[in-house]
């Protein structure tokens, strides 16, 4: 299985949806991809990194980290995965993201998604909160794994610089 992504940076709340999709699926490639809608602050190898930090003292030995540059339908086919997938914070992300299968089942027919709902306690975190949170310097120790705190911390605080 497929969770695909920007993940810039990871959160808690995508690292909840990788935990429960580690046990649904013999094996879990997270990929660091771009969102042409997006322009990241963290580059794609810092991403990675993020990721494999948040994730290493889980020890989930189905999970793997990448980095794609290209269409997510074609790492899916090249993976030969069974389905993508993602997480559902509200309505407008439920919206977002069958829209997003039905474009990616429109390039690849054997394409489907697998939509987990949020964690209620996580449902408010986002990338882009966590990015203008710690921006100004608050705390975002809620909102991103212990792991990475300090190096968001400083990747945030050296942007304002
Ligand atoms: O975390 P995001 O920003 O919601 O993830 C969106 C993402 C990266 C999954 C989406 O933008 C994507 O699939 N990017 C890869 C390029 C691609 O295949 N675009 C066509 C999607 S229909």
């Amino acid at each position: 299985m497929l969770f695909p992504g920007t993940f810039d940076p990871f959160t808690r709340g995508h690292r909840d949806i990788a935990r429960r999709a580690s046990k649904l699926c013999d094996k879990l490639v997270i990929a660091v991809m771009e969102n042409a809608a997006k322009t990241p602050l963290f580059s794609p190898e810092e991403r990675v990194e993020l990721i494999k930090l948040s994730l290493k003292n889980d020890d989930l030995k189905n999970v793997e980290v990448m980095a794609w540059g290209g269409l997510l339908v074609d790492l899916y086919q090249q993976l030969g995965c069974c389905a993508s997938v993602r997480g559902i914070r509200s309505e407008s992300d439920f919206r977002y993201e069958s829209e997003h299968a039905l474009a990616n089942r429109l390039l690849f027919a054997g394409y489907d998604a697998v939509l987990l709902p949020c964690r209620d306690d996580l449902s408010l975190i986002s990338s882009s909160m966590v990015k203008e949170v710690g921006s100004y310097g608050g705390d975002i120790s809620k909102m991103v794994p212990a792991e990475i705190i300090d190096k968001v911390k400083e990747k945030l605080l050296k942007g304002r610089t």
